[in-house]
């Protein structure tokens, strides 16, 4: 037996002898790097889990099921979704699930010399909140926690700087807003535009969701009531163990404090 598997399984034994409760107080890395090594993973918690996703990615044969979310940062159904559907989803199937996010949904845009003027469906705010998500994206590869943090707390745009302080230490706020103010993020920004223009059917609200590049009224429902569900089944590969059989609840991190 392979020592990966033999480790998976001592883990998963361990897990239900100890109930599956992991000391996370020592944990100083950012979620991109749980993983990253056997430490880091013991001291977040999270090594059954680190585990699981290594030997899932290791026997991965077939192709990622593509989830595309054209949104707008501050539209409620988009940030429900975002927020109580997408993430906890990712989070799970991260192996066999790959995310796009295209915060712009309806904004408009207008050319203005070298650059684009743009206006938002909720107002200048929402504009700001597109454009910060989209210079994340651009800078880390925690973006979609600093997103899910910024979208799961009640004043979007004021969560910004403490969220990006909280999952990705190492980026510095000042280096996001420059890139919100300057060039670079109005270049994103029409990258963005261009991608909502090119949707086919045109999108005609938000959130829009695509499944491998393609939209139908069927897919966006299976993914509304649950994109989980939605992933394990169009996966054609061997479906990861998160999938199981039947129902499936959201599996909860336990920390002793
Ligand atoms: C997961 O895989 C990576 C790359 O193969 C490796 O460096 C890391 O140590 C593995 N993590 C765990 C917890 O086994
Ligand atoms: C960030 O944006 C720049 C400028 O558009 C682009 O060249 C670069 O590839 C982007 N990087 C990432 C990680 O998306």
């Amino acid at each position: 037996m392979k020592a990966h598997l033999l480790l998976l399984v001592l883990t998963v034994w361990l897990n239900v002898q100890f109930g599956g409760c992991a000391l996370s107080s020592s944990c100083s890395h950012p979620p991109s790097k749980w993983c990253s090594s056997l430490d880091s993973a013991v001291q977040c918690g999270v090594l059954k889990q680190c585990l699981e996703s290594n030997f899932t990615r290791s026997h991965q044969t077939a192709d990622q099921v593509e989830v595309g979310l054209y949104y707008e940062s501050l539209c409620p159904g988009c940030r429900g979704f975002l927020t109580q559907m997408l993430l906890p989803t990712w989070v799970l199937l991260n192996d066999i699930m790959s995310v796009t996010l295209v915060p712009y949904g309806n904004a408009q845009e207008k050319p203005d010399g070298e650059k684009y003027i743009y206006e938002c469906q909720h107002g200048e705010l929402e504009c700001l909140g597109n454009m910060i998500e989209t210079c994340i994206m651009n800078m880390t590869d925690d973006a979609y926690l600093i997103i899910y943090c910024m979208e799961s707390s009640a004043d979007v745009i004021k969560a910004g700087e403490s969220c990006v302080n909280l999952y990705s230490p190492d980026l510095s706020w000042d280096s996001v807003m420059k890139c919100v103010k300057g060039d670079v993020g109005n270049q994103l920004m029409h990258q963005n535009a261009l991608k909502t223009k090119a949707l086919n059917p045109p999108h005609q609200y938000v959130p829009w969701v695509t499944i491998n590049g393609v939209h139908t009224e069927d897919l966006q429902n299976k993914a509304m009531n649950s994109l989980f569900t939605l992933v394990c089944s169009m996966y054609k590969g061997t479906k990861p163990a998160a999938c199981g059989g039947g129902q499936r609840h959201y599996r909860s991190y336990c920390h002793n404090e």
